[in-house]
Formats: structure tokens, sequence, C-alpha cells
């Protein structure tokens, strides 16, 4: 049993917890995509739900703890998922839910953000920037701040996909995982080191945005000065010491991908899957397309993690050199 922060009972628990929309998602063999790819892939669809995203797993957590400790109001920083996550958990619960963003994450993810009822402050810079002022309004307000990846319940509820994962698929040997602040890869990852140690955990950033991997790589938070890439939902700049110690201890190996793979990825989905995700959803994909000798006649599952994408840039990204 690894020996993260995370505890295998209260990822079971949190099963009960979270609104059944969010679980036991469809996970199924592509066989489609597998010509393109060289090894059997199965997909764990997370995106069929309110919030276009598995966030909600870890907002039914944390808004349900909060619920019952009789608090009304928490604040988060988000890049446009967790966000509309909590959005929708906390209005079920009449929360009072404030998020804060960068304006320059994806109108779609803000706007849903607003539709969910929840109060959004834009920041004039980027998701660490938010993530500062969020800490300042929950000291201010005296409110909870919600940290993704660092408080347990985000990822702990992303860890359910894990049980679902273990539970059913007969036997897979690699799972990829798309890697921001971390909250997937550590959930997935410690469930998966627990109940089926044999499997391997990869995870997945892009070059443009490495923090985390290379803090990964070099056992020490590594923090960047910015980010370029189009996987708005992974581009954090400053990997939190407890997640980073909690990744080495569950993942395999993180590795880096280009832009154009995180493209071609985006379109094989498309066209063989039927699949309109955003990019941070098509990272494993690309993980494939650039190093297929690696993966050659495995079993891989990769998690389609969000469909939550501005569609005019969707359509540059699909409709190029067709
Ligand atoms: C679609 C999508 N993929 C991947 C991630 C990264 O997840 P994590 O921050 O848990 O590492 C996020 C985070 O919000 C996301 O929205």
């Amino acid at each position: 049993m690894p020996q993260t922060r995370l505890d295998i009972a209260r990822i079971r628990a949190a099963q009960q917890v979270i609104d059944p929309i969010f679980r036991n998602t469809p996970l199924y063999r592509c066989e489609a995509l597998e010509p393109h790819l060289g090894c059997a892939v199965s997909i764990k669809l997370e995106t069929a739900n309110p919030v276009r995203s598995f966030k909600g797993r870890g907002s039914e957590l944390v808004a349900s703890q909060l619920a019952d400790t009789g608090s009304r109001a928490l604040v988060c920083a988000s890049a446009g998922n967790l966000g509309q996550a909590l959005g929708w958990s906390g209005r079920g619960r009449g929360l009072d839910v404030t998020v804060v963003a960068s304006r320059f994450a994806p109108a779609v993810k803000l706007d849903r953000i607003r539709a969910m009822g929840a109060q959004l402050e834009l920041v004039d810079g980027d998701h660490e920037v938010a993530r500062e002022r969020a800490a300042a309004i929950a000291r201010y307000d005296g409110i909870r701040l919600v940290e993704d990846s660092l408080d347990i319940e985000t990822c702990e509820g992303a860890a359910t996909i894990g049980l679902e994962l273990v539970d059913t698929v007969p036997s897979f040997d690699t799972v990829l995982i798309a890697l921001g602040g971390g909250a997937m890869a550590t959930g997935v990852g410690h469930v998966v080191k627990a109940l089926a140690p044999g499997t391997e955990v990869i995870c997945v950033q892009p070059l443009g945005a490495p923090a985390m991997t290379h803090s990964w790589h070099q056992r020490r938070v590594v923090s960047t000065d910015s980010t370029n890439t189009i996987a708005d939902g992974v581009a954090g700049r400053h990997p939190i010491p407890a997640v980073l110690d909690d990744l080495l201890l569950v993942a395999d190996d993180a590795v880096l991908v280009q832009e154009k793979s995180i493209v071609a990825g985006i379109r094989l989905l498309l066209d063989h899957a039927g699949l309109v995700v955003e990019p941070s959803a098509a990272l494993g994909i690309a993980a494939i397309l650039e190093d297929p000798d690696r993966f050659a006649g495995r079993h891989i599952v990769t998690i389609v993690c969000g469909s939550n994408v501005d569609m005019d840039a969707y359509h540059r990204w699909v409709g190029t050199s067709r």
C-alpha cells in the first residue's frame, strides 16, 4: 500500500457520497483507435456529466463535507473545470461558491462557472495568480479555501476513477493520466498501486507546462516562469510539495508531449471515437503517438477527462490540413 496522504477506505466511502451522475462512467475498448496507435486502447469517459469533466467527483466530496459542518461558503481558484464542478455541487447544497480564474481561461469555462450560479472573479494573470487571490479572499472573508490537489477530498474524489478501473477492466498494462496539479494522478495512482500494483501509472503533461513533470524527475519542486500550451486544464507553474511527495510514490513515469501531438490526439478522438475533447483530455493519446514502440502490443487505459473546449479553437485544431 503506497504511503501517500490518501486512504483506500475513505476512497471507498467517497463512492457513497458522490452523486451517481459522476460515477461508474463508461469504460470501453475503442478498437477504431487501435490501428492508429498500435496498441489496445480503453477509454474511461469522464465527460458525459453536467460539468463535462472528472472534477465533479472531488467537488461532491468537498461540498458535502462542508455542508455537514454547517459552513455555507467556499472559494477556489480554478483553471475552469473545478469551478464549474464546485458550482454544481455547491448549488445543490445551498453553498455560496466563489471562483477565481484567469481572464485568459476559455470563455466557455468562465460562462459555465457563472451559469452554475457561482460568483466569478477574474484576475489579470494566470492560474497561479488566481490561486494567490483565492487564498487572499479566504483569509479576508474567513471562508473555506478549496485548494485543488492539496485538499485531500479533491484527490480522493478523483481516486474513485481508480476504483472503477481496477474493478472493471480484467487486466490492463498501463494507465495514462493527464497531470496538472496532481489530484487525478495521485488519486488514480494511489488506487492502482494499492489494488493492481503490476499496472503502470504514467502521467502526461505538455512540454509547454512541464513544472510537475520536471519536479517528479528531479524529486524536488521545480517551478516555471510561464506556460505555453493549449492544454489550459493542466497549465500550472508551482507544484505543491505534498502532492509531489504523493506522486513520487505512485507514478512510474511522467512524460512530456508536444502541442502538435495534443492536436493530433484531439483529432483522433473525434475521427475514430466520436468524442469532442478539450486538449488536456487528449494528453494520453498524444503520449502514445509520440512513443508508439513503448506501448506496442500493450493494453492502455486513457482517462478522457474533460470536454469543455471553446468551439472556435476546436474547429481550428480539427479543421486544418484535412
Ligand atoms: C480536463 C482536465 N484534465 C486534467 C486536469 C488536471 O487534473 P489535476 O489538476 O487533478 O492534475 C484538469 C484539471 O482541472 C482538467 O480540468
